[in-house]
């Protein structure tokens, strides 16, 4: 394929590149996928105003969020086993989001650990924490991303338990792949992928990994993740964390305007109207249609970003006008990832920033920060 113009095309390269169960991995929701879905259909069902003969020049999509510079407001989302879509893939991703000065956000599930990615970046980055049973396995957790001079710790609040996709049972996913016909015949077809990651020590679960007590290997992410995974995680909890932490917070997969509260209640910075990239509650609303709602609850007095379903600079520019003070892409990035790796994530975010550029002006306006609801033509939300 020639260069890759579209997050689509970085799909197809991905497509061709990644074996199965990981590529599948990163394109899959739970149960019909209808929730994955509407989350990328919804953005089109809003329209721009196209206005014209306004001055055009000068035009900067840089903003904050949470206080932190960003040249667009865009950031990585944590995704589990990036490091699967590419050998070291964290550690690349992360170092082409720093020199696109937007916020990498490392999810606890990586290959490559909190550790690895301080090792190769400058400038902080963010932690995801998943809460598992085990509080002081957490607490050790959180202290690690303190080392590591993280700036933010996102805390995900939907997935207590694991939404079942079809898909990755069907493949056999695990991490390391595991030696069965089936996954052998999915690496053979992609030889690119299999030599680097022979040239990799990183293959497992490097955040977990010889630091849980008492596992020492997690091959089945699934068995794992239900013993592990605390399905009594309450807004108690996430007070202790913010207490524990001290630092900004952020809490991801809210889609609801009575958890809006709750979680503005707890003082954290902002929530990440989300849900998991349809990954969890399939049945549930897309997060851009649940947005204006979220942010009627709650902006007031916290920052809300969004994610699920950005495909292109577009969708970016759609979510900050209904009130996103920040967005965040995953199977964008993964895309790129898998397709050229590190170069790969750079292209991901330089498409996603040229659509938003262009669109900006073609609406007429010249700064991200004066992009509001006046951009929106139709919003059927
Ligand atoms: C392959 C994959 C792995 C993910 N792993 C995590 C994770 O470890 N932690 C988390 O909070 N969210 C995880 N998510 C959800 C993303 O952070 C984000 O909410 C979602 O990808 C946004 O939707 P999008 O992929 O349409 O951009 C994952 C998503 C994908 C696609």
């Amino acid at each position: 394929m020639s260069k890759p113009l579209t997050i689509a095309d970085l799909k197809t390269m991905a497509r061709r590149r990644v074996p199965k169960m990981f590529f599948d991995y990163a394109d899959s929701g739970a149960w019909t996928e209808s929730t994955y879905r509407a989350n990328e259909d919804d953005f089109a069902k809003i329209k721009l105003r196209q206005r014209v003969l306004v001055d055009m020049t000068n035009r900067s999509l840089a903003t904050q969020m949470i206080g932190h510079d960003v040249s667009m407001p865009v950031a990585l989302a944590p995704t589990g086993l990036a490091g699967m879509q590419h050998a070291d893939g964290e550690m690349l991703a992360a170092k082409a989001a720093e020199e696109a000065g937007v916020p990498f956000t490392l999810s606890t599930m990586s290959i490559c650990s909190i550790e690895d990615i301080a090792s190769v970046t400058t400038k902080p980055f963010w932690f995801q924490l998943y809460v598992m049973k085990d509080r002081g396995f957490i607490e050790r957790l959180i202290e690690r991303a303190r080392i590591a001079k993280c700036s933010a710790l996102v805390v995900t609040a939907d997935l207590q338990i694991l939404g079942q996709r079809h898909k990755d049972l069907r493949n056999g996913l695990s991490a390391p792949p595991k030696w069965t016909l089936n996954s052998a015949m999915q690496l053979a077809t992609k030889p690119f992928w299999c030599l680097d990651m022979l040239q990799t020590k990183r293959r497992g679960f490097g955040n977990i990994v010889g630091h849980a007590s008492n596992v020492s290997d997690l091959s089945s992410l699934s068995a794992w993740t239900a013993e592990q995974f605390d399905p009594r995680l309450s807004w108690d909890d996430i007070r202790w964390i913010k207490d524990l932490w001290g630092g900004k917070l952020i809490i991801k997969g809210i889609l609801d305007d009575e958890d809006a509260r709750a979680a503005a209640d707890t003082g954290a910075d902002a929530i990440i109207v989300s849900n998991h990239g349809g990954r969890q509650l399939d049945g549930a609303p897309s997060s851009i249609s649940m947005l204006p709602k979220m942010v009627a609850a709650v902006g007031d007095r916290m920052e809300v970003h969004l994610d699920g379903g950005i495909r292109s600079g577009q969708d970016v520019l759609k979510a900050v006008a209904l009130g996103a003070k920040g967005t965040y892409i995953g199977r964008p990035f993964l895309y790129g990832l898998g397709a050229m790796g590190k170069e790969g994530v750079t292209t991901a975010l330089e498409i996603i920033r040229k659509e938003m550029d262009i669109t900006m002006a073609l609406c007429g306006k010249r700064d991200i920060k004066d992009v509001n609801s006046n951009v929106i033509a139709q919003n059927p939300f």
